[in-house]
């Protein structure tokens, strides 16, 4: 498939899990695929100056299998230059498609100009796009915002960028301004999505596959963001409320992926949160959470897991 034909041939709807920092690593796309092979992933978003400026080190944070595909890279930046260098290593370690970050709220990003205050300056988000577009074949798409305090730009912003070449569109439904616990603003993108040619994604509170279904309309898809965290089974189209006993392979697979990638000490302190998150639900949580979060090997994170199980009544299917 070429790059720019590549999100309009993707079989519809698109889903996929967005791109987290902190949490949409390789490990946990790698579980995320294991429930539902047909999702897109995306990694975190990294630095485009970063892989300009450090390769190595950088592209270190960003190696896949080849189980998470189509994975797509996201960067983040306002430089074109290191924008095109990325783009170029991002094409060689053989991502599926790049994403650039044009909505990120992050004091750190927008006092550097990157992310959402990229909205503030379309000039430029453009350039970025187009530069970027010239000097890949991958295809190229944009997760943005509604806008800044609303969503008056949202229209010229994503015509714009296909102009430029973004080949997909992905808005999270909440301006800058507003903060998660304000209901995502589906509305504004069944209005923007009469009026472009590419496809659209839309994301932003979503509890689930039937939530994103439900919310889809016309739209060409969907990313799912928090509800996925501790629960990549929100992707699955035959159990998506696994009881603890099932949960267990998966939990302790993304452990072993994550330990596999980035070592037992690293790996088991990165785990911690995840195994938290997986285990908030079972009975006496608070109990196994001051053990969970001192997991200090793969054997130690396995056996807390076997005897949790073991505590729990198993129920009949
Ligand atoms: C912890 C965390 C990290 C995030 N990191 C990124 C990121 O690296 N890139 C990005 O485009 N969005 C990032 N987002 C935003 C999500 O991709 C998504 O747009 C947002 O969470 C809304 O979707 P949800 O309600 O399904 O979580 C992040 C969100 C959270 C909660």
């Amino acid at each position: 498939m070429s790059g720019s034909l590549f999100w309009t041939e993707f079989p519809k709807p698109i889903v996929a899990l967005a791109p987290m920092e902190g949490y949409s690593d390789s490990a946990f796309r790698q579980v995320c695929k294991a429930v539902n092979p047909a999702i897109v992933t995306y990694t975190e978003f990294t630095s485009a100056d970063g892989l300009h400026h450090s390769p190595d080190r950088v592209r270190k944070k960003l190696a896949f299998k080849s189980t998470e595909k189509p994975v797509i890279a996201q960067i983040f930046g306002k430089d074109p230059e290191t924008f095109v260098s990325a783009a170029k290593l991002i094409e060689d370690m053989g991502f599926s498609g790049i994403d650039l970050n044009m909505g990120c709220p992050a004091k750190k990003v927008v006092k550097s100009e990157h992310g959402v205050a990229l909205r503030k300056n379309h000039t430029l988000a453009f350039k970025l796009i187009e530069s970027v577009a010239s000097a890949t074949h991958l295809p190229v798409s944009v997760k943005s915002r509604l806008g800044w305090e609303d969503d008056s730009d949202l229209d010229a912003f994503c015509l714009g960028a296909q102009s430029a070449g973004a080949s997909m569109i992905a808005i999270h439904a909440r301006t800058y301004a507003q903060p998660y616990k304000v209901a995502a603003q589906w509305e504004s993108l069944y209005r923007l999505k009469d009026k472009l040619s590419i496809p659209l994604l839309g994301n932003g509170g979503l509890t689930g596959l039937a939530d994103g279904y439900a919310k889809l309309k016309h739209l060409d898809g969907f990313l799912i963001g928090q509800a996925a965290m501790g629960n990549p089974w929100v992707f699955s189209t035959t159990n998506p409320t696994p009881s603890f006993h099932e949960k267990i392979p998966i939990i302790k697979a993304h452990a072993r992926y994550l330990i596999d990638d980035k070592g037992e000490r690293v790996g088991c302190r990165e785990i911690r949160k995840h195994l938290v998150t997986y285990c908030k639900l079972i009975p006496n949580a608070r109990q196994w959470r001051s053990e969970l979060v001192h997991v200090e090997s793969l054997d130690a994170i396995e056996s807390v897991l076997d005897r949790m199980a073991d505590t729990i009544p198993q129920l009949p299917n």
